[in-house]
């Protein structure tokens, strides 16, 4: 062990003013050798900035990244709509638009967004019915699905989305919301009653 433990706090062999600690751990000193000021400076700085930082981008108007993203995911979402036109709630257009990719892919994600919370995002059921097995409360023919989404069922706590979607919108979802029957899963106890597939509802009307 070398002999210079127990000696007190000298100079560094480069002669600078970083001077030997005292104490020895395991015959171990430390130099009294501060962070630089640059770095101190950083560092505190950035834990100064955090606070409104947070506040700002989590609290207030600042958007996030996520805002952002999700703002444009919207824009294009609009863009893909006008390209649909007026679509009319009629049988015809909603079977039509079930089978577009394109269409039912927006309306998942919106569907994601609006009815999760009382549907479950993957239209099983919470607080609102199971959507994808056959008992119905208020639909017995594919057409009455844009009139319940448009309207609402709002006693029973079915919101009314006629102010918030334009009629394209509630055509869309209408078709989304029928599709979801091609893969019934278990999920709330069906509420109302049977109805025959969409189908024969069409061969029927
Ligand atoms: C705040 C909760 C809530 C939200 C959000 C909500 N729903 Fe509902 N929904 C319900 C309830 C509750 C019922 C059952 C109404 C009844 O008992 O008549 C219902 C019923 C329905 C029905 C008719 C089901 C049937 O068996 O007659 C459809 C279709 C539907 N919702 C679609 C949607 C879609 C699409 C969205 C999103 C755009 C949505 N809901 C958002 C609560 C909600």
């Amino acid at each position: 062990m070398s002999d210079r433990v127990d000696e007190p706090a000298k100079q560094d062999s480069a002669g600078s003013e970083e001077l030997l600690r005292e104490h020895a751990y395991d015959g171990i000193q430390e130099y009294d050798n501060p962070l630089p000021g640059w770095w101190v400076w950083t560092w505190i700085l950035s834990i100064v900035f955090c606070f409104p930082y947070v506040v700002f981008y989590h609290g207030a108007d600042g958007r996030s990244l996520e805002d952002e993203y999700e703002q444009e995911v919207a824009d294009f979402a609009d863009m893909l709509l006008a390209t649909y036109g007026e679509l009319q709630p009629d049988e015809e257009t909603i079977r039509r638009y079930m089978s577009d990719d394109v269409a039912m892919a927006g309306m998942k994600s919106l569907f994601k967004s609006k009815c999760t919370q009382c549907h479950k995002a993957d239209g099983t059921g919470l607080v609102g019915p199971n959507l994808t097995d056959d008992a119905w409360i208020n639909v017995k023919v594919l057409t009455d699905l844009p009139k319940v989404l448009e309207q609402g069922v709002v006693p029973k706590g079915m919101p009314a989305w006629g102010s918030q979607f334009s009629t394209t919108q509630i055509v869309l979802m209408s078709a989304y919301v029928a599709s979801l029957r091609a893969d019934p899963k278990p999920g709330k106890a069906a509420q109302g009653e049977a109805i025959p597939p969409w189908a024969a509802g069409l061969a029927g009307s």
